[in-house]
């Protein structure tokens, strides 16, 4: 198989929800239908392994959750999928936005009793800043839920995109009968055991026919009859462009813990959704089907292993094959490096790769070279866009316990923030040194990864602040006469970039009314 056929065949996406919409369950289903396990549980189970062989995992450990997100790639219908998981915990961190970055598409699993919840709105806002298509999963339908009419209405008033149901479901909760198939016309009956689930194709094409009274009685057929011939009124017809422009939502319903309705979702990922799709760098385009290898680092992961105390630098190729031990150039440092240990990961696994291609994410053994944000080409000068930094919500003063190991912080501080966990904000007008994150969860993490690694005692304040605005203005006077109305509020962060902190969203207006000539920014490229 050539380069080009081999791009065409992968699909590269996330799963975005709230925590317990069932985005791990339906992560192991996903993984039993490619094949890449063969039990139920495997999942966490696997998980919990790899808690013990982390260090600073242990602290996830302790509390049960996964911080870290990870890349799972397995087989499906003569496709290679790639399946970005993000932090499922109620804290997450920047990471889980910036993995965003580096798919086509995402999956949006929303439980049908709680519609859209925060996290997946956070979630979706980051996959609209950049068009990203989406498909979303109404889950738990053998539970009682919201009535599917409401819970399309909610997405589209809640999230801002159009949606059209492909699947269509027959009950809920104890009453739940299965789904039907709109595009192929056909029912799928649902059983609690999952191998007794079946599809019913239509023979006559119709869903005023006997046989749909026959499997489901006439009080259920006449109901599922008049809700589809609504959908079908309302012209909520499936228009892929719309789809991969991230204007239109195809909505599937079903169980991900009885495995139903997950095939026909994981069988529209193939047909509907993006293969490895065109690159912006500041330069020009980058097509996936160009010959030379590019790639953007969008995570860095220290100490995935404690017996190599090395982080591992994961990537998303752009264009062309990536092949195990080549040389590529960093664009930033102007220096060539090899691209040892490349891993990919099997449901937490990890194993070693001797070719990827655009649209892989490959993690690769990082000797403290890499930065996120950082373009690999074969030597041309490209800088890959769209990787920005997220404005934290939460923030701390570093309190430093013994005074003397001022110099161990400003390290410990400049590589974390040089990985992502943590941003550093200097107010102008003090020495403080101010942490922000965008999960609170992630101060623990830092916390004991300052203390450990670096061997610093540290406690946090908590500062009152909930967001942060990059500033910027056309003309550098407008900038400085807000600096020096607003210096209490100002801070340079990891790159000298100026910001402001804010106690609430209400100043931010206030400063916007006040100073119009500036432009309050809540990303910022710069990384
Ligand atoms: P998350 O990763 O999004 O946080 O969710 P997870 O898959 O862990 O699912 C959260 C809970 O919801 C789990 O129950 C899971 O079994 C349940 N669940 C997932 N899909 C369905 C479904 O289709 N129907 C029903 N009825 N339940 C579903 P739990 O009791 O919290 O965890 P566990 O003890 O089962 O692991």
């Amino acid at each position: 198989m050539n380069t080009e056929q081999q791009i065409k065949k992968r699909r590269t996406f996330a799963i975005i929800s709230h925590p317990d919409a069932g985005k791990t369950t339906m992560t192991e289903k996903l993984l039993l239908y490619g094949g890449a396990i063969k039990m139920a549980g495997s999942v966490k189970a696997k998980r919990s392994k790899k808690f013990a062989t982390s260090d600073w995992m242990e602290l996830e450990k302790q509390r049960g959750i996964s911080v870290t997100s990870s890349v799972m790639n397995f087989p499906f219908a003569d496709h290679e999928m790639n399946l970005i998981d993000t932090p499922g915990h109620e804290d997450f961190s920047e990471d889980t936005y910036r993995t965003l970055t580096a798919v086509d598409s995402a999956l949006m699993i929303l439980d049908c009793a709680n519609g859209v919840e925060t996290q997946t709105k956070k979630l979706f806002e980051v996959c609209s800043l950049r068009h990203t298509p989406i498909i979303a999963f109404i889950n738990k339908m053998d539970r009682e839920g919201k009535e599917p009419f409401d819970l399309l209405e909610e997405i589209e008033n809640t999230l801002g995109i159009g949606v059209t149901p492909i699947t269509w479901p027959i009950g809920m909760g104890s009453r739940f009968r299965g789904v039907y198939h709109r595009l192929e016309n056909k029912l799928l009956l649902y059983d609690k055991d999952a191998e007794r689930s079946r599809p019913v194709p239509l023979k006559d094409l119709s869903l005023d026919s006997q046989e749909v009274i026959d499997e489901l009685g006439e009080e259920l057929a006449e109901t599922l009859m008049s809700e589809i011939e609504l959908l079908d009124g309302a012209g909520d017809g499936l228009d892929l462009e719309k789809y991969l422009k991230g204007e239109l939502a195809p909505v599937f319903f079903g169980s991900a813990l009885n495995n139903f309705g997950v095939e026909p979702l994981l069988r529209s990922l193939i047909s509907m959704a993006p293969p490895p799709l065109a690159r912006t760098a500041t330069e020009r385009e980058v097509d996936p089907y160009e010959k030379k290898f590019s790639a953007f680092v969008f995570k860095i992961q220290a100490n995935m292993d404690p017996s190599h105390r090395d982080r591992v630098a994961f990537m998303r190729i752009c264009s062309g094959k990536f092949v195990r031990g080549m040389k590529a150039h960093i664009v930033r440092l102007k220096k060539d490096q090899r691209l040892g240990r490349p891993t990919q990961f099997m449901s937490q696994d990890r194993s070693l790769v001797d070719e990827a291609f655009a649209g892989d994410i490959v993690g690769i053994h990082d000797p403290g070279v890499f930065k996120i944000g950082d373009t690999l080409t074969e030597g041309e000068k490209l800088h890959f866009t769209g990787i920005p930094v997220f404005a934290p919500e939460h923030f701390v003063r570093v309190q430093l316990k013994d005074p003397l190991k001022s110099k161990q912080l400003n390290k410990a501080l400049d590589q974390l923030s040089e990985e992502g966990a943590v941003q550093v904000f200097r107010p102008i007008n003090n020495n403080d040194q101010i942490l922000g994150v965008v999960g609170v969860l992630q101060f623990d993490v830092v916390q004991y990864r300052i203390q450990h690694e670096y061997g610093v005692q540290v406690t946090f304040v908590g500062l009152p602040y909930s967001a942060a605005r990059w500033v910027y203005a056309d003309n550098e006077k407008d900038l400085e006469e807000f600096v020096r109305a607003q210096s209490h509020l100002i801070c340079l962060d990891q790159h000298g970039d100026k910001s402001v902190l804010l106690d609430d969203l209400w100043r931010l207006n206030f400063l916007k009314e006040k100073f119009p000539a500036i432009r309050y920014s809540a990303t910022s490229e710069k990384i």
